[in-house]
């Protein structure tokens, strides 16, 4: 079965009623994202925003327990949530079959105590308190606790949007069974007649293929997000100015994402050993370093006419009958 979008009906009306044919890759020509911003613009709405955060500076990664710091937060304080808690699977952060050199991993790596279940409903149930009106919220899970997760979301009130799934082409290595290579990543609104939501790509797709990086050599905590997909998640998400929580903030690639996209953060962490690499880290970047405007990423019209060519000819040809009908209304 597919569903009206899938199908992408092969013929469209025309206003007169005529069938036009369906051009493939067509809308691509014309895309525009709903909401950008130039650089100078999205620096000054960073620079202009005041998050109050109560006791909490903002830009700043907290050494307190996640449930008791999201207590402490303000209601209606938070645009954007980006949490990737413990594994629940008794992981110590260091274990060997992740082929790891042991003596750079930062010891302190806490797992979730007591019941995994109870533990994700807790953390889950303070997010719809501190999420704005249209905030959202992306927890990643892998699939075994998969269903504490929908469980401790739906809970909470919160509505799913989508479930998307992180492929990473690499999985460690098994005899008897498949490959693990894809985390979930379950995007929550609070509210879903009015979440916030820029369509900053034409075809967006609810599978990412983004490679992990072993960073061989560097201290670091035992797991850490990819910068690309955390940043997927801010940009499709947020706005600059805005603040990004991260409860579970291990390594701070949610804070450092953040900042290199002109965001504010605030963070949890209960491992204080992992303070001097978050300041290395965070330190690292300079507000705004990543940030480029939605259109600058775009591919261009000439790059898109090479690879649609018959797409091409149908943008010009819309393009001249847009352009007489201009001249004919002036
Ligand atoms: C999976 S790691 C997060 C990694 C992070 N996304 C990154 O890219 O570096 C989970 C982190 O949550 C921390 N943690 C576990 N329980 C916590 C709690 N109750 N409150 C705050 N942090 C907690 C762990 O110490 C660990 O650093």
């Amino acid at each position: 079965m597919t569903s009206d979008t899938d199908s992408n009906k092969s013929r469209t009306k025309s206003k007169k009623g005529r069938s036009k044919p369906y051009i493939p890759h067509l809308a691509e020509f014309n895309f525009e994202p709903t909401e950008d911003w130039s650089h100078d613009k999205a620096k000054q709405l960073y620079s202009n925003a005041a998050p109050s955060l109560n006791d909490y500076e903002p830009d700043t990664v907290q050494f307190t327990e996640c449930i008791e710091g999201m207590r402490s937060l303000p209601k209606s304080s938070i645009d954007l949530i980006i949490a990737d808690p413990p594994f629940g699977i008794g992981f110590d952060g260091k274990s060997g079959v992740y082929n790891r050199d042991e003596t750079l991993v930062i010891p302190g790596y806490r797992e979730a105590q007591g019941s995994y279940t109870e533990f994700t409903k807790d953390w889950i149930a303070q997010l719809p308190r501190i999420m704005k009106r249209d905030a959202s919220a992306y927890i990643f899970s892998g699939w075994t606790n998969l269903d504490a997760i929908l469980n401790g979301a739906s809970d909470a009130g919160l509505t799913t949007l989508n479930h998307l799934i992180w492929h990473y082409p690499f999985g460690v290595y098994t005899k008897r069974k498949f490959v693990t290579s894809h985390y979930h990543v379950v995007l929550l609104v609070k509210n879903a007649k009015s979440y916030y939501f820029n369509k900053i790509e034409n075809y967006p797709q609810d599978v990412w293929i983004v490679k992990r990086k072993y960073r061989t050599g560097k201290e670091k905590n035992s797991t850490k997000l990819p910068l690309e997909v955390v940043s997927k998640c801010i940009d499709f998400s947020s706005r600059p100015g805005d603040v990004v929580l991260d409860p579970f903030m291990g390594n701070g690639t949610t804070a450092v994402a953040a900042k290199a996209a002109f965001r504010h953060f605030i963070g949890f962490e209960i491992n204080d050993q992992l303070k001097p690499l978050l300041k290395e880290e965070i330190n690292s970047v300079t507000p705004g370093q990543f940030f480029k405007s939605y259109k600058e990423r775009l591919p261009t019209i000439e790059e898109l006419a090479e690879k649609y060519p018959r797409a091409y000819r149908e943008y010009l040809k819309q393009k001249g009958q847009r352009k007489s009908i201009k001249k004919v209304m002036q």
